[in-house]
């Protein structure tokens, strides 16, 4: 399998050289080649562009891409774009799957355990980059884009997770399906028509839907009840953050963006200015995404049914040593802890 990795700016290759420290001291068996590629803001201000065509080239020719963080300006710089919103499209990742547990965390007695994933579309929406100020520039118009197309493969893809999920875990799946189709009635109504209508073809799915403030409300304050969650692309931004509270924070938090054919798997965390240097960034996120990489590795149909079992084993292994460090420690100082990035990145290597 080929991997581009493409570490970014600001604690973004803190966190990726500790991901690539543990994927190389996997099994050889795994034969996984990695190529490496440059983007985000230092890249814009070396070569002029964000995401060069090289680097799109090698994410192209690539099975799956490892993306750590890079830092975007808040304020307009011309020529400069994000570079993971222009990998998304380019690769068309139209699902960022993004998982929240609080599996290895403290836990008050008696709680049941937060167990749920946000499902966000990755294409289109609020973010389709259809923006504009109006000739005398007192206007600013941004076009939210909601296809049927779009909406159908996003809910199928959660539906089938959540499917997968209830066969593992032995629970009864379930779907909640979030919109504001109350206020957005053409662009959500047609979301929310086409989400019932996929879920309808999974009679073993509970399906239910909430209003995305609603969502929001219950997402703080009773994670519990959330199995799947599947929404738009905005809304699954903001819904993803939230949840990953419940899991550590954000230097747990992990996802993956799967297309039919790609995947590029990165923390949800971003470059980090405050803390970048220092050594402590969490690498955990990053170290996770390892183990979304094997798991999505062991359903892929290019691969042998028995590689698909040595993906999957390591993908175990890995998990596995991830819960026991989360749960001994060391910590780095976002959990509370001193350590250092090395440091939890070794203890990472010893378990495995
Ligand atoms: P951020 O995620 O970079 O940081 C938010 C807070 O969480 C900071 O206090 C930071 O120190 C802490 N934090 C984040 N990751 C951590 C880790 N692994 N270990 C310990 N602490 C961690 O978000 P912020 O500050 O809003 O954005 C900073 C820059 O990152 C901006 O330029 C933004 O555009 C970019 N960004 C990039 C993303 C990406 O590349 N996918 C995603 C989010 C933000
Ligand atoms: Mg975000």
């Amino acid at each position: 399998m080929k991997l581009c990795v493409i570490s970014g700016d600001g604690i973004g290759p803190e966190v990726i050289d500790a991901a690539l420290q543990v994927l190389h001291a996997l099994s050889p068996e795994l034969k996984i080649e990695t190529v490496i590629a440059q983007a985000g803001w230092e890249t814009f201000q070396a070569t002029g562009s964000a995401l060069p065509d090289t680097t799109r080239a090698l994410a192209e020719a690539a099975d799956a891409v490892l993306f750590g963080a890079v830092a975007s300006p808040s304020h307009a710089v011309p020529g400069y774009q994000s570079p993971i919103v222009a990998l998304r499209r380019a690769l068309d990742l139209y699902a960022n799957i993004r998982p929240t547990t609080n599996t290895g965390l403290p836990v008050a007695s008696g709680q049941p355990p937060v167990d749920l994933v946000v499902v966000r579309e990755n294409t289109e929406g609020l973010y389709a980059g259809r923006e504009r100020l109006t000739d005398d520039g007192h206007t600013a118009i941004a076009e939210r884009v909601i296809t049927r197309r779009g909406s159908e493969r996003i809910v199928r893809r959660a539906c089938e997770l959540a499917m997968q999920r209830g066969q593992r875990t032995g629970t009864a799946p379930k779907v909640t399906i979030v919109h504001k189709a109350n206020v957005l009635r053409v662009s959500d109504g047609l979301f929310r028509t086409v989400a019932l209508e996929v879920a309808q073809q999974y009679p073993a799915l509970a399906v239910e839907e909430l209003l995305v403030d609603t969502a929001a409300m219950h997402l703080a304050q009773a994670p519990q009840r959330f199995d799947v969650i599947v929404t738009t692309n905005m809304f699954g931004d903001i819904l993803s953050d939230i949840a990953c509270i419940h899991g550590g924070g954000l230097g747990l938090a992990s996802s993956a963006n799967i297309g039919e054919r790609q995947a590029l798997f990165e923390p949800v965390h971003g470059a980090a200015p405050d803390i970048a240097g220092r050594g402590i960034a969490n690498p955990l996120a990053a170290i996770q995404c390892v183990a979304l990489l094997l798991e999505w590795a062991a359903t892929r149909p290019e691969h042998t049914e028995a590689e698909q079992v040595v993906y999957d084993q390591w993908a175990q292994r890995l998990r596995a040593a991830i819960t026991t460090t989360l749960h001994n420690g060391p910590h780095t100082p976002d959990m509370g802890g001193t350590a250092t990035t090395m440091a939890v990145t070794t203890a990472i290597m010893k378990q495995l």
